[in-house]
């Protein structure tokens, strides 16, 4: 899709209709999750996921205090996406629960106050650097966005083959439909935000190629983040998987041509990684 202005991208946005609507969550059968056999070791994954979703409203906040955040078109389009992605975390959560894997009532302030100290140095330090560089920064943050609102879609994806339950499927699809939507919006919006100059190119470019991180890196634990993407993308299936639905997909941004280092990054952490699951705090 080739959007003119930002506002058309919202106003596209704002006429999609949410996948998991009051009435699709209601009819989830929860009943049918015992009936069938949810592997052991995805339950770190699926905990990994749940995760990354709650702290949506943590990333929100941190872009809130950029001038990406105070942008009118993209503030605005975060209001809902904060919101959608709350529910993801939420019904993932309550598939564990169903399954046997009880989580305390507490588990969402449990996961945002676990969320170390250093990790909220590093990101006001972000901050105050992409203050700096001012609005020009908004292509970069868009561009990081629809990564990894690609790679959530794609994990999202292997974790369905590899899972097999049906019930998880049926529910995921209609997060990854969702996902799918967000992907649109941020791949829009840095589209536009990167023909703007040579200046937003090189910065965006720049950030993907030497800082990017899988999302979620830094705010949990390091060895449930690698053992995810180990679990979702090891081996050269896993990477060719990577390659092919999400650096491609990015490949054609301007300035982001001859783009190899995202998928390298996945290919390392994804093979170097070990494929035994780290403790958890559940039962
Ligand atoms: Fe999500
Ligand atoms: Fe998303």
């Amino acid at each position: 899709m080739n959007f003119e202005t930002k506002q058309d991208v919202l106003d596209w946005y704002e006429g999609q209709e949410r996948a998991l609507t009051p009435s699709f969550i209601k009819d989830i059968p929860w009943h049918d999750v015992k009936n069938h056999r949810l592997p052991d070791d995805l339950v770190p994954v699926l905990i990994y996921m749940r995760d990354i979703e709650i702290l949506t409203d943590m990333y929100h906040e941190e872009l809130r205090r950029t001038p990406t955040g105070k942008d009118r078109v993209i503030s605005k389009f975060m209001e809902r996406w904060g919101i959608e992605e709350i529910t993801h975390g939420e019904l993932i959560n309550r598939f564990l629960n169903e399954a046997g894997y009880n989580t305390p009532v507490t588990w969402k302030e449990d996961v945002k106050s676990s969320v170390t100290s250093k990790y909220h140095l590093y990101a006001r330090l972000l901050t105050t650097l992409t203050n700096c560089v001012g609005k020009s920064f908004t292509a970069t943050h868009m561009a990081y966005g629809a990564i990894n609102e690609l790679s959530a879609a794609q994990s999202y994806r292997r974790l369905i083959a590899k899972a097999e339950h049906p019930v998880l499927t049926h529910f995921v699809k209609g997060i990854i439909r969702e996902e799918s939507v967000h992907t649109q919006f941020y791949l829009s919006v840095a589209r536009l935000e990167l023909r703007k100059s040579r200046f937003a190119r090189r910065i965006a470019r720049f950030v993907i190629d030497n800082f990017w991180n899988p999302v979620g890196s830094g705010a949990r634990p390091k060895d449930l983040s690698d053992y995810t993407i180990a679990k979702l993308f090891h081996g050269k299936e896993g990477h060719d998987w990577f390659e092919r639905l999400v650096t491609e997909k990015i490949r054609p941004l301007p300035g982001f041509d001859g783009l190899t280092s995202v998928t390298e990054r996945i290919a390392v952490i994804a093979d170097e990684s070990p494929l035994s699951a780290p403790r958890l705090l559940i039962n």
